[in-house]
């Protein structure tokens, strides 16, 4: 058996004609396929506007500085990839880390508490953990209420739906962010995108995308005009035609996942050592089986399970070790938050492979031996 990744890409011979199509064209950026790759996202998505960028934490980047302002202070959970707080930050704003539920999203409830206790908060980043969507009856309330800007992370959950809303349709958010990277549902090597429903916003994220930099009718040949700090974060063509390409099959991709999950299900139900972090979701677009396991009832650590199935060539992994605990983060006087139940998850939760080309004679052996390994 070969290795078994946590998570991979899948590259088809039409995404590999696609890309070479495109190279052999006049243009491999800032051409024809990248407005396309942004139409298309945002058509999957149902949202009005999108931008598509070089990667995931770039486009979390601009839309940080289009929504936030220094200073202003931000929810946002523990339980994510360091790019979603360190882009509060990059806007020199203040990241507030909120205890997470037991699915692994962030708590909305405690996010409206302390909205309450505290309306200098200017914003909320809601991660849609592992594929999972947040209440989105509840980003209504919070924005109805307080008037704050929200951010859906949505890197992990491209095609989830959350009663009939779609991911980054921005329903009741400001924007939405997607990445690309090779683990994620669909991909473009690397690559990112944001959407959204407000113009305005739109067009200062396509000026911060590039350098800051305005091209109108008006100007002469030759000119262009620096407004604001921008930045090179451009997607090439080359990627953008991968993207297209993969969009295609994305349900499908998506469709395996849910089949994958449910098989994972069925084979740890009535096991007591093996939890799956939620009973199967068909609105959770899957791009993490995360499982929980009391590690304190076990003869083996979390590390001796990784290192065992590594040994058996399968690779666990773990999200998300809590951002706020990072040493980085405690230079910044972060860490010492009490945040129970983001503690619980993070000392009893790991991540099993889970990626649409897995076949199941591989997910069986994933199966067997965590099922040993656990069992010994
Ligand atoms: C929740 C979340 N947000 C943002 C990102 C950043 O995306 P990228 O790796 O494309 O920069 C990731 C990537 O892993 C992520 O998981």
């Amino acid at each position: 058996m070969t290795f078994i990744p946590y998570g991979r890409q899948w590259i088809g011979n039409d995404d590999i004609e696609a890309v070479a199509e495109t190279l052999k064209s006049d243009f491999l950026t800032t051409g024809p396929k990248v407005a396309e790759f942004e139409e298309a996202v945002a058509g999957y998505c149902g949202a009005k506007y999108a931008v598509a960028v070089c990667n995931g934490t770039a486009a979390l980047h601009i839309a940080s500085l289009a929504l936030l302002k220094h200073g202003d202070k931000v929810l946002t959970t523990p339980n994510s990839f360091l790019a979603t707080s360190n882009a509060i930050l990059y806007a020199g704003a203040k990241p507030i880390f909120v205890d997470i539920q037991k699915n692994g999203n962030i708590d909305l409830d405690l996010c409206e508490k302390a909205l309450e206790k505290d309306p200098s908060i200017k914003a909320l980043y809601a991660v849609h953990f592992s594929g999972n969507p947040v209440e989105q009856e509840k980003l209504a309330r919070l924005k109805e209420r307080f008037g704050i800007n929200i951010l859906e992370d949505c890197a992990h959950s491209i095609g989830a739906e959350y009663g009939g809303i779609k991911a980054g349709s921005c329903t009741n958010s400001d924007a939405s962010i997607f990445s690309f990277h090779p683990v994620k549902h669909m991909t473009t090597g690397e690559g990112g995108m944001v959407t959204t429903n407000d113009k305005a916003l739109y067009e200062r994220l396509k000026i911060l995308r590039n350098h800051g930099m305005v091209k109108t009718p008006k100007m002469k040949p030759w000119e262009y005009e620096m407004r604001e700090l921008g930045f090179n974060y451009r997607i090439t063509d080359i990627q953008c035609v991968l993207g297209i390409s993969q969009l295609k099959k994305l349900d499908g991709f998506i469709q395996r996942r849910k089949e994958l999950a449910r098989a994972y299900d069925e084979a740890f139900a009535g096991n007591p050592l093996i939890r799956p972090l939620y009973n199967y979701n068909g609105d959770s677009s899957y791009h993490l089986y995360v499982v929980l396991t009391d590690f304190g009832s076990l003869k083996i650590s979390k590390e001796q399970l990784f290192v065992k199935m590594l040994e058996k060539g399968i690779g666990l992994q773990l999200h998300y070790i809590p951002i706020n605990r990072q040493p980085f983060y405690r230079r910044l006087g972060y860490g010492e938050e009490k945040t129970p139940v983001m503690d619980r998850y993070y000392a009893d939760c790991f991540s099993l492979p889970l990626y649409p080309k897995m076949t199941d004679n591989e997910q069986k052996y994933v199966i067997k031996n965590l099922q040993e390994i656990v069992r010994e």
